[in-house]
């Protein structure tokens, strides 16, 4: 009996443990449920009500009408809440319109998430990508991205699917024309400035928008420099050249990632799960929503990993893949992969949360409608036209200038504009031009009127077309420049010819244009060379014989008044080559930041690495770029000569303007690791800054450099930052040793 009561009571206290420790655990689970932001809570509810097919909507993303309209489809699937989202819908009417289906008569009221690709501008157009990276000036790279999010938003975009970050060191692949450039410092320093122009610190603002880093991964090395193509390299090398500027967006809190089309040694991107697991998820920790390419899903098949459309969809949102672009294989195959036990429910709530988490991010809960009135009030409005105008003039490079051909002086008196590129709106706004209009755009013979006014004759002959197969209009344009004082001479490709789908293997100027050069330069009458292009191309002939060549990309809306400004002297260029111009494609790839050989160039030696016909150096190198004014960079100090693994240095420098006008030039600090466990490139850009100075100014700034920064990954894929000597050289291009020092990183 004794024992029976004891038993009793020893169970009573059992069960009294039990119950006490689940309440302690249900007071825990309160806190934390507490603590969880109210956007979860929000996300958890609205996900207990969704069947699975309106989950599977959210993960969809359709394509509009060129226009910026939406498609018919679009309403019905939105009065369904069957329709996460939509790229290329845009306008606030039309926005609204769809937008309100989704939120007034959709069972669960989410609202639609609006995307499209503002690259360079939404209405007012900046310089392409590449262009403006030439100015290496990340404020104002921030502010032209921080105005195109402020139209976009103002006009029902939420989401632009930039910036593009992918490092390229191939100028056949179109694409590079979208993208910072070939070094991997500069691109994330560019990465990190346009996420914070396009959100801010709060993308839900009026005036901000969610970014995109785009194409994770190393779409940019495709193989031949053929778009889409495949890539393959080692893991280190992704970590090392092709990833951090995808980091470096993270750290400025990027919403969005877009997967690339390329698979990478063998694995698509699309149904990669290191990419987004590992690497985005486990690595940086990252909750960026993760849309795929346009019609990535559905390409898994051809690229032979897929073997019907349901694995398609299978393998993409299992490598960790949120929205599907365009294709629906996730759509119409989601149920019954989760039938089959092939994808699990929670990984389809957990695609889900990323898209509800971006929509209550974005505000688009409490505000999903545009302002018709502010759209007409934000778009193309005279205060971004006028950054446009200063930005386009801080992307030129001047390329050679001889015996001060430029800037033309203004008391001249009659003047020929020559070749198609000059007089063609539609050619100013360079590819993916988001809602420009080429109405809106200023041509270089415009631009060159507007400078002059009555004050002189502007005559303008094409010569050819762009492509300039046909050379029957050379005699007129040549019969104009014999008869002007000078002649700005523009060539180069047409927007067509860069981009996506625009690889070129011969990238010298396009048809007879050259020839047209010639004939000019036989005229014996003064000319300046004007390039628009969207890639380095191989000018050697330009580059030995014309008296002046003026690099502008596409520089935008106001690129004729832009150009006019810096031909006749009232802006200096300033900018700096991103990306290397080389002197032949044999010679590619070829960038400055290369590693060094066994067996390094030496003039007199043959078996050292170089070509039998052609020198290793480039045209033009990597950080290069002339100006109107002289700079000289003097007095290289450190402030020590020796750091830990954790320490910095300070590298300071005079810059002084020792021309006759104001001008900005770019400091840029080189380091080079001698010896280490792993081959180190020869030099490694790893810190600049832009100096604006005026007429005979001298300033001594200050730059720092951080051993942290000084790393690689070693063949385990681990960063190290490993001891040993270090050479450092600061000057104003890549080819420019003029202060060289060293120190030491100690143990
Ligand atoms: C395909 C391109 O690769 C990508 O960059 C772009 O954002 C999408 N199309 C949407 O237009």
């Amino acid at each position: 009996m004794r024992l029976a009561v004891k038993r009793h009571i020893s169970f009573i206290l059992v069960c009294l443990f039990f119950f006490n420790t689940s309440l302690l655990f249900a007071q825990r689970n309160v806190r934390f449920a507490a603590q969880t932001s109210s956007i979860e809570r929000k996300i958890d509810s609205l996900l207990a009500k969704m069947t699975l097919a309106e989950k599977l909507g959210q993960l969809q993303q359709l394509d509009g009408e060129a226009s910026g309209k939406y498609r018919p489809e679009h309403l019905e699937l939105a009065r369904n809440g069957l329709l996460g989202s939509t790229l290329n819908v845009r306008g606030a009417e039309q926005s609204n319109e769809l937008q309100k289906i989704a939120v007034e008569q959709s069972r669960l009221k989410i609202p639609m998430l609006f995307a499209f690709d503002v690259i360079h501008g939404y209405r007012t157009m900046f310089p392409i990508p590449l262009g403006e990276s030439a100015s290496w000036d990340l404020a104002s790279i921030e502010k032209s991205a921080h105005i195109a999010a402020t139209e976009a938003r103002s006009a029902g975009v939420h989401w632009t699917f930039a910036p593009m970050v992918d490092i390229a060191r191939d100028p056949r692949w179109g694409r590079i024309a979208e993208g910072a450039g070939e070094d991997t410092f500069l691109g994330s320093q560019i990465a990190f400035a346009r996420v914070r122009g396009f959100q801010g610190t709060d993308f839900s603002q009026s005036d901000r928008v969610m970014a995109c880093a785009k194409h994770f991964a190393a779409y940019g090395a495709a193989e031949a420099g053929r778009d889409y193509n495949t890539t393959d390299m080692s893991e280190r090398t992704l970590r090392e050249i092709y990833f951090p500027p995808f980091k470096a967006a993270v750290d400025a809190g990027v919403g969005s990632f877009m997967t690339s089309f390329n698979s990478i040694s063998g694995v698509p991107s699309t149904a990669n799960p290191f990419l987004w697991k590992q690497i985005l998820r486990d690595e940086w920790k990252s909750d960026a929503l993760v849309v795929t390419d346009y019609t990535a899903v559905m390409e898994l098949m051809k690229h032979g990993v897929a073997l019907d459309e349901a694995d398609a969809a299978r393998l993409a949102l299992n490598a960790g893949i949120d929205i599907e672009m365009v294709s629906r294989f996730v759509n119409k195959h989601g149920e019954q992969l989760v039938q089959n036990k092939k994808l699990s429910m929670a990984t389809i709530d957990n695609a889900v949360r990323e898209v509800l988490r971006t929509k209550f991010k974005l505000g688009l809960f409490e505000k999903p409608y545009a302002d018709a009135n502010r759209e007409r009030a934000m778009l193309l409005n005279a205060e971004h036209r006028k950054f446009a105008r200063q930005s386009a003039n801080e992307s030129f490079v001047l390329l050679k200038n001889e015996r001060e051909t430029l800037p033309i002086k203004k008391s001249i008196k009659e003047i020929a504009v020559v070749g198609f590129l000059a007089g063609d709106q539609r050619n100013m706004n360079g590819n993916w031009a988001g809602d420009g209009r080429e109405q809106d755009a200023v041509t270089v013979f415009e631009g060159v009127k507007n400078k002059l006014g009555n004050s002189a004759k502007v005559k303008f002959a094409s010569g050819c077309d762009a492509k300039c197969e046909d050379a029957s209009g050379f005699d007129e344009a040549v019969k104009l420049a014999q008869n002007s004082d000078f002649t700005i001479l523009t060539v180069g490709e047409d927007i067509d010819m860069s981009a996506e789908a625009s690889s070129r293997t011969d990238i010298g100027l396009p048809g007879k244009q050259l020839e047209l050069v010639k004939r000019i330069h036989q005229t014996g009458k003064s000319y300046a060379v004007v390039l628009m292009n969207g890639r380095p191309l191989t000018i050697n002939w330009l580059a030995e014989n014309s008296p002046a060549i003026l690099e502008t990309w596409f520089a935008g809306t106001e690129a004729g008044n832009a150009i006019a400004d810096t031909l006749f002297g009232d802006a200096n260029p300033s900018g700096k080559l991103p990306i290397t111009f080389p002197r032949s494609v044999g010679q590619i790839p070829i960038y400055y930041n290369a590693l060094p050989t066994g067996r390094p160039f030496e003039a007199e030696n043959k078996y050292t690495s170089k070509y039998l016909d052609s020198p290793n150096t480039p045209l033009y190198p990597f950080g290069y770029g002339l100006s109107y004014t002289t700079f000289k960079v003097s007095n290289l100090q450190l402030s020590q000569s020796k750091i830990s693994k954790t320490g910095e240095l300070k590298v300071s420098v005079d810059v002084e303007n020792t021309g006759k006008r104001a001008g900005a030039e770019v400091v840029q600090v080189y380091v080079r690791d001698f010896v280490a466990s792993l081959s180190r490139p020869v030099k490694e850009l790893k810190a600049f800054q832009r100096v604006s100075l005026k007429a005979g100014e001298k300033r001594k700034i200050e730059l720092v450099l951080k051993a942290k920064d000084l790393g690689f990954y070693n063949t385990a894929n681990q960063y190290v930052v490993e001891a040993g000597e270090f050479g450092l050289t600061v000057g104003t291009s890549s080819n420019d040793d003029g202060l060289k020092d060293t120190f030491t990183i100690v143990k």
